[in-house]
């Protein structure tokens, strides 16, 4: 499977602006329980820098731009989130990192379980244990 997986969202709008909606089970690949969304971002503080256990996210990147960078143990990748018509899949056991904000980006961010600290994994070592013993 390929570790930089993407989801399309038809605009919707017209001559009145853009609408992107988004559902569970339908273009978002798993059940929403939480949507969280992040923005005053700097492009010399990158964030991320973890993995979680269960957890799979759609971001879109709804305004600006930024890199994420993907790493499932094997392959690390990179690529551009810089339109609201394409998300980007992170699956569970995926360590990613975001780098290179714009000032005006919003990266809106839907997740498939409720926020749980003991779903992270903050340590590279530690994620590379996990995906080396999976
Ligand atoms: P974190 O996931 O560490 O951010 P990033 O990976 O983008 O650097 O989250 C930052 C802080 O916000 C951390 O203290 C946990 C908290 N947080 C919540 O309380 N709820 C949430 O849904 C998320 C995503 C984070």
């Amino acid at each position: 499977m390929e570790l930089i997986q993407r989801v399309q969202f038809q605009p919707l709008g017209d001559a009145r602006g853009e609408l992107y909606a988004l559902e569970g089970l339908k273009n978002i690949p798993f059940e929403i329980k939480r949507i969280y969304f992040m923005r005053g971002m700097h492009a010399d503080s990158p964030r991320g820098f973890h993995a979680h256990v269960n957890l799979k996210q759609v971001a879109i990147c709804v305004t600006g731009r930024c890199r994420m960078v993907l790493d499932d143990g094997k392959r690390r990748e990179s690529t551009i989130l810089d339109s609201p018509s394409s998300g980007l899949l992170i699956g569970n056991l995926v360590w990613r990192e975001m780098h290179d904000f714009s000032d005006d980006c919003v990266l809106l961010v839907v997740a498939s379980q409720y926020y749980d600290e003991s779903d992270y994994i903050r340590d590279y070592k530690d994620f590379l244990k996990r995906v080396i013993h999976q």
